[in-house]
């Protein structure tokens, strides 16, 4: 089935808005490529018609139908000798059966679109119809993975299908890879493939390009999207084509297809349908916060009660897994001295009755359903009065595996999410222990996530020794990017880790939530792969109906867009604005983040104009900004890693923008924390430093727990900032020569003289976010001491702006601060701007340290400007302002 993307009717709606949008899209580097050659044409009335010629035939008989010069595709064939099992089991591939159609269009067009479910075989094997149709001859075949795991595996798969060597079927991610002169097909991180961009912007070295997983729309993947729709035409006109292939595990393409700023016309899409048995899908009547423990007991009741055929168990994370990976084999132990093999003994189908557990099935068209709702409240309702009936609920150890309306399910809590966990009662434990004391079939338990050792991924792939039951626990890796044999029961915990950002901090955090609905479908799909499955999901279908998105918005779209921008800066793609996204970030957004870069001192505008009269200049990255950029960190923060480089401050900034990173680390108590000089003006971040030091010294004593407790620190937080200081320090001993720091747990609070540096650094990456003391109201009366209570202006804000009540520089009230953050609290007239983590800076340091918001006119006469022999610099004295509100500087010396 090839299928368009558009329809004449979205295509006639989309022809005139979007004239006016300015078209320049990316500026290469490379001379030898023109900016004029990269333009879109896709905005151009002619383009959009002449797809549909014949339609608007009648209207404009004007519009020509383009033709376009045929693609060059090679016309070897190259033998290859597989082994006849392999061979065997490629023909069981849905893919298999479509290897001539995809080779036709993939020899006809430059982009290519393959949507298929996940285990159809295109990973494995669309790189094979194409290095044996000759494409691998003279150039090589990329494959981009957004996966480290699935980037290994796949390479050693395709390789040993293909009978070729890892020197031919090669592998590359950041710090692995085995890619050799020989190497013809080439699996990749798509980090990876972005950072050949950079130094070969043509990619000449490839004849395809596949970009795997497009449907995870990771940020890089998105970026080489984009990328991508630009170099291809560009190839084809230097008579030298290179195609890319989209492959997408599910069949919502429509990012791809339907946006005309990617693609000039909508790709070929070709989908393929896989073999795929029914898969009942069972809901639990309730849901509860301890999922983990959910899952073990379903896996018991899988294994103890239903016939053969292998689990796979979605949860969120390494630890999870090992978790229940421990847990469970310590259940049903394999032991290599034993002979399982007559231990198979159900082999009868599963039943309905069986399969049900005791979830619920599948309802979910009904939960919509007005009506029906109404009649479940009533059964409802009417369990509970049976339930209250009965002087003590008693629950019979009989009934327990015939759950259907007797009413237990109900006493664990009125409502569908119930946090109550009452079903943990003695009786189900007693159930399970019972269970898993006749069960004497053991379970073959195996790990999987993205960051266990190639060989132990491998295992996952091989059956179980015989007589055991196979049992794969895995994170989200085995949801699309891998597919495991003979899997017949999916446990899906319906939670997965997800990265979310604090926009106002620019923290990243790991946060587990509900999988999307896609996703859902996408786990419960992997039960079909052998044989009729069921999956079970430990949550309740109103969950999935009311909790669960639908997607989840791709990465690119959830994170805060400064480092974003700078990165693709970094990549000479200079009007992000106009990047052709498969889903753009926030306009807006973009336009702040670059303002804000530039008061950084992060992007500058050229010293020479670089665009045409009327339009935006582009802002370059400076040679800080470079630096900046190597720093997995927001770029305020980076900053002042690259900078504290120079001050030897490095193992102090670590400490301060890690603890900075990470929100709401304490909770009031400033004043268990003493300083005075300049530590007390380093302010909230001097207090936050010394607090993380001090933790970290409990931490190694083994009294994090109870330090943690007595000074207001919360515990998860200070663990979050060791790995961030853990991951930033080596990562800064990897990246920079000649830096060899640790993370001491001895750190001693700065001295005055380091503590006035570490405002500087402070000043130098929140220098946007200035505030000077205004003086509000007199107090009235009363023997208070101050006659003003003040407040801060910050930038254009109009509003006074108040010190948060957990500042320690409430003490002080300094007159010229810095801040972190800036917030609204309060209801109604109470309401207020309040800013929190300040630091207080002297005015003077401004010119230096911010000069892009400095206003410092002509040099003064007196003192007359002097010549300095020793640094060869004249020094001046300035009297100016600082930043739109023209605040007076001090005056200031500077060279
Ligand atoms: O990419 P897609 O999800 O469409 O499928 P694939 O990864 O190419 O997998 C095709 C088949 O090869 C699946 O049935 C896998 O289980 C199988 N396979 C395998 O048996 N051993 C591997 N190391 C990799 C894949
Ligand atoms: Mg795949």
């Amino acid at each position: 089935e090839i299928v368009n993307g558009h329809d004449s009717k979205e295509e006639s709606t989309v022809n005139g808005p979007e004239k006016n949008e300015t078209t320049e899209i990316i500026e290469v580097k490379d001379e030898t490529t023109k900016t004029e050659e990269i333009l879109p044409e896709n905005n151009k009335k002619s383009d959009k018609k002449t797809k549909n010629a014949s339609k608007n035939d009648e209207k404009g008989p004007e519009v020509k139908v383009e033709k376009k010069p045929l693609l060059d595709h090679p016309t070897v064939n190259v033998q290859v000798k597989r082994d006849p099992k392999i061979q065997v089991a490629r023909l069981k591939l849905p893919i298999l059966g479509e290897e001539q159609r995809i080779m036709e269009l993939i020899n006809e067009n430059e982009f290519l679109i393959v949507a298929g479910e996940t285990g159809s075989g295109k990973t494995t094997q669309i790189p094979q119809f194409l290095y044996e149709a000759g494409y691998a001859e003279h150039k090589m075949i990329a494959v981009t993975e957004p996966r480290r795991v699935a980037t290994v595996a796949m390479a050693a798969r395709v390789g040993h299908e293909l009978g070729l060597t890892s020197k031919e079927v090669s592998y590359l991610m950041r710090f692995e890879g085995n890619v050799s002169k020989d190497t013809k097909i080439k699996f990749m991180t798509d980090g990876v493939l972005l950072k050949e961009i950079q130094s070969d912007f043509l990619l000449s070295k490839y004849s395809v390009v596949i970009i795997d997983e497009a449907h995870e729309r990771s940020v890089y993947t998105d970026i080489l999207l984009g990328l991508l729709s630009r170099i291809v035409p560009l190839r084809r006109k230097r008579g030298s084509p290179l195609r890319l292939i989209i492959m997408s595990a599910t069949l919502r393409v429509e990012d791809f297809t339907e946006n005309t700023r990617l693609f000039k016309e909508p790709p070929p899409v070709i989908k393929i349908d896989s073999r795929q048995f029914t898969v009942t899908t069972h809901f639990n009547k309730n849901t509860y916060s301890d999922y983990l423990k959910e899952a073990y007991k379903k896996a018991v009741k899988i294994h103890t009660r239903l016939p053969e055929g292998g689990i796979l168990i979605f949860v969120t994370g390494q630890q999870e897994v090992n978790y229940l990976v421990r847990k469970l084999k310590a259940s049903f132990p394999y032991r290599k001295d034993m002979d399982y093999s007559k231990l198979i003994n159900k082999t009868k189908p599963v039943s309905a009755a069986e399969a049900e557990l005791d979830s619920e099935p599948e309802d979910i068209e009904s939960d919509d359903d007005e009506v029906e709702k109404e009649m479940k409240r009533a059964r409802k309702a009417r369990r509970k009065a049976k339930l209250k009936s009965k002087a003590l609920p008693k629950i019979n150890l009989d009934d327990y595996d015939m759950p259907e309306d007797d009413g237990q399910a109900d006493l664990v809590g009125d409502d569908e999410d119930s946090e109550g966990h009452l079903s943990d009662s003695d009786a189900e434990e007693d159930t399970l222990t019972s269970a898993i004391k006749s069960c004497r079939q053991p379970l073959w338990v195996l790990p999987l996530y993205s960051m266990l050792n190639s060989a132990k991924q491998a295992r996952v792939f091989a059956p179980a020794p015989v007589g055991a039951r196979l049992c794969v626990v895995s994170t989200d890796v085995a949801e699309t990017s891998l597919t495991i044999p003979a899997v017949r029961y999916v446990v899906d915990t319906g939670k997965k880790k997800m990265r979310v950002y604090d926009h106002a901090t620019g923290a990243s955090a790991w946060r587990v939530v509900w999988t999307s609905r896609a996703s859902a479908e996408q786990r419960a799909g992997r039960a079909g792969r052998v044989g009729a499955g069921h999956a079970y999901r430990l949550y309740s279908s109103a969950v999935f109906q009311h909790d669960c998105p639908d997607h989840h918005p791709p990465d690119l779209c959830r994170r805060p867009v400064d480092d974003l921008l700078l990165t693709m800066k970094c990549m000479g793609i200079d009007k992000v604005v106009n990047f052709p996204f498969p889903t753009a970030p926030d306009r807006m957004q973009l336009r702040l983040a670059e303002k804000r870069l530039e008061t950084l001192g992060i992007l500058e505008k050229p010293p020479m104009r670089n665009t045409k009269k009327g339009e935006e200049e582009v802002l370059k990255v400076t040679p800080l900004g470079k630096a900046v950029s190597a720093f997995p960190l927001l770029p305020r923060y980076g900053k002042m890693l690259a900078l504290s480089h120079q001050q030897n401050l490095l193992a102090y900034t670590i400490a301060l923008v890690s603890a900075l990173s990470v929100p709401e680390v304490m909770s009031g108590k400033p004043d268990s924390w003493p300083a005075t000089g300049h530590v007390q003006l380093l302010g909230d971040p001097g207090v936050l430093l010394r607090a993380v030091g001090a933790a970290e010294f409990a931490y190694v004593k083994g009294e994090e727990d109870i330090f943690c407790a007595k000074y207001g620190l919360r515990e998860k937080a200070i663990k979050e900032i060791r790995k961030l200081r853990k991951q930033l320090t080596s990562e800064i001993n990897l990246s920079v020569a000649g830096v060899d720091v640790a993370v001491d747990p001895e750190m001693r609070p700065p001295t005055d003289d380091q503590a006035r540096l570490l405002r500087q650094l402070v000043l130098s990456g929140l220098g946007d976010q200035v505030g000077k003391k205004i003086a509000l109201e007199e107090v009235k009366q009363g023997e208070d001491k101050r006659k003003f209570k003040y407040a801060y202006h910050c930038g254009e804000l109009e509003e006074p702006v108040h010190l948060h009540s957990d500042s320690i520089l409430r003490k002080t009230i300094p007159e010229w601060v810095v801040f972190q953050e800036l917030y609204e609290t309060g209801a109604e007239e109470r309401r207020k701007m309040v800013m929190r983590n300040v630091t207080a800076i002297e005015p003077e340091w401004l010119p230096l340290l911010v000069p892009q918001m400095c206003n410092l006119g002509d040099p003064l006469d007196e003192p007359p400007p002097a010549y300095d022999q020793k640094s060869g610099r004249v020094k001046c004295h300035f009297k100016g302002t600082f930043g739109k509100a023209g605040w007076e500087l001090p005056t200031v010396e500077v060279d």
